[in-house]
């Protein structure tokens, strides 16, 4: 099984998402992700075994899930060979570092291999996208959005009639309030 943990967003905060993605939209091609695939990302875990899935339930049971401001205020790109991924990024924010730092280890601790990279907290907008011009980025998002959130998800990732198709396994919720 492909997994990953993630935060998932209500209803109001994907519009504002997809209100973004429109405006890039306008600008060129990509593969745009489909509003009920956006998400952020904590831990990229990928394949595997199911039995090891009762592991990631307890060790996601311990975790200290505050109440997240996540606050959406630019957008930015990572470049790849075949057309760019096109994200949205969050204002610095200590306790969501603290949490994905939390995961991150008690993943490592129960012998999950992991990408040791910084976390960049990041929503993919649109894969592969190829631009026909260089985009002032500050008009992608005119207005910073917020949203509030205190749950974390075990979402399973897989292609079902090649659609890439995301669905929760697992959640918790915390909400001792954030500093
Ligand atoms: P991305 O959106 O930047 O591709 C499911 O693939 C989620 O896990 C996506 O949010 C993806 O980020 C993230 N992810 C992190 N590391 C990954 C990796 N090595 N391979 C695939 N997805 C990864």
């Amino acid at each position: 099984m492909r997994l990953f943990i993630a935060i998932n967003f209500d209803k109001e905060t994907k519009q504002n998402i997809i209100a973004v993605q429109r405006r890039l939209r306008e600008l060129g091609r990509g593969n745009f992700s489909r509003p009920e695939n956006l998400h952020l990302t904590l831990a990229f875990l990928g394949e595997v075994a199911p039995e090891r899935v009762a592991v990631i339930r307890r060790l996601m049971d311990k975790l200290n899930v505050p109440q997240l401001r996540l606050v959406f205020d630019h957008v930015g790109r990572f470049q790849r060979d075949g057309g760019d991924v096109w994200w949205i990024g969050l204002e610095p924010n200590k306790a969501l570092l603290a949490l994905q730092k939390e995961l991150y280890h008690q993943l490592i601790d129960a012998g999950f291999q992991l990408d040791n990279r910084r976390f960049s907290p990041h929503i993919t907008l649109a894969r592969k996208v190829v631009l026909d011009k260089e985009p002032d980025r500050s008009k992608l998002i005119e207005v910073p959005f917020a949203t509030n959130v205190d749950t974390v998800s075990l979402m399973l990732s897989e292609r079902i009639d090649g659609k890439l198709t995301y669905t929760e396994q697992y959640a918790v919720a915390g909400g001792s309030h954030q500093d």
